[in-house]
């Protein structure tokens, strides 16, 4: 185990914040996993775990234990007529396993392709796209349950996955995701019902073909971290109660909005950031992208205090006009490396 002092996380997090550590360990395994927090436990330090740093909002400087996960691997555990069952460890690039399933013609994750991070995170919010939550293809979650302090088994059912939700988000500090089980199917099964997808995937009704258009998709409206520091969609997209969106719909006949579940509506939040004049628009170093309002950039040498005052001018404003407050997507740490609310 080689525990480091004073690192510089601004590598390690797309939003390009600087930010350093005062202590980070690399973990390979799940050795040094129990190893880093045994230490931790010693050392009286609170332990903070980094994976892609793709939905992470840091402050300059953390006095914790920064456990940066590389597991690698995957494994083929069981397959059948209909599908195939997959063990890939916490550290694998996300697309690269993506690309990896299409190469295997697995069916199921093709619309998550070119999402950041890692393999390990993508349980914690359920990422989602085009239609598709990673949810549904995960069998079950491996992890390191630290309030007792063993190894374990979290069956998909368990979960509580839901938008952009998840067990893993509700009680951020007690596991550590060591792997994650994916049951994908080997006959074709392509979802294509998000906006223009049907359209533009055409005839060509392949897994590689909608890998492709996907990845075209994105790269035409999200901004690359490493020309535009961000951390995807900077707010979740609000649910409402449909009774309150139909008076919306009234006063906003253009209003993106989506049925739900329990008779609610969940609102497009790029539309009203775009709406409420943000798009491309910039507050200091800071600002909301000209292509996704949805999407913060750091154009500059920004800190958390600056994007914080930028995303809390944009809630103000949306707020303002809509009567609607939009909850920031990425986890806010605090100095002492714990997840704190964006309320405080
Ligand atoms: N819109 C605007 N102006 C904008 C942005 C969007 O009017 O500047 C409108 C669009 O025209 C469209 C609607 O808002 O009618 C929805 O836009 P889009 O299809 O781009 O999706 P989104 O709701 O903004 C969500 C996810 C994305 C995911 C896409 C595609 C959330 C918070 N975001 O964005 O996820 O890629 O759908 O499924 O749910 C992420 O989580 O980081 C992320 C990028």
């Amino acid at each position: 185990m080689n525990i480091q002092t004073q690192v510089q996380l601004k590598p390690f997090n797309t939003l390009s914040l600087d930010v350093t550590a005062s202590h980070y360990l690399k973990v390979h395994s799940t050795q040094d996993l129990v190893d880093g927090l045994d230490y931790a436990k010693q050392q009286q330090l609170n332990v903070l775990i980094l994976s892609g740093g793709s939905n992470m909002l840091l402050p300059q400087y953390i006095h914790a234990l920064v456990m940066h996960m590389d597991i690698q691997g995957i494994e083929n555990i069981t397959e059948d007529e209909q599908s195939k069952t997959i063990r890939v460890a916490a550290g694998y690039i996300w697309h690269d396993f993506v690309l990896w399933t299409t190469e295997q013609h697995l069916y199921g994750l093709q619309n998550l392709a070119l999402i950041p991070g890692l393999v390990g995170a993508s349980p914690v919010q359920n990422i989602g796209a085009y239609g598709v939550e990673v949810g549904e293809f995960i069998e079950s979650v491996q992890v390191y349950d630290r309030l007792i302090e063993k190894f374990d088994t979290i069956f998909s059912k368990d979960c509580d996955f839901s938008y952009r939700h998840s067990i893993f988000k509700d009680d951020p500090n007690r596991f550590v995701i060591t792997h994650v089980t994916f049951k994908l199917l080997k006959h074709p099964h392509l979802v294509l019902n998000y906006g223009d997808l049907r359209q533009a995937v055409g005839d060509e009704q392949t897994a590689e073909n909608l890998q492709k258009q996907i990845i075209q998709i994105r790269q035409s409206k999200l901004p690359d971290p490493k020309d535009y520091p961000n951390v995807g969609s900077f707010f979740k997209n609000p649910i409402i109660q449909q009774q309150v969106c139909d008076l919306l719909v009234e006063k906003f006949p253009r209003i993106p909005h989506y049925p739900q579940a329990q008779d609610n509506a969940k609102i497009a939040a790029g539309w009203l950031i775009d709406q409420s004049g943000w798009k491309g628009k910039q507050h200091g170093m800071v600002g909301m992208f000209h292509k996704q309002a949805l999407v913060l950039v750091n154009y500059g040498q920004a800190s958390l205090t600056d994007v914080q005052a930028t995303y809390r001018a944009v809630q103000h404003d949306v707020y303002q006009k809509f009567n609607i407050l939009l909850e920031p997507e990425p986890v806010l740490f605090d100095e002492t490396g714990l997840i704190r609310s964006h309320l405080e």
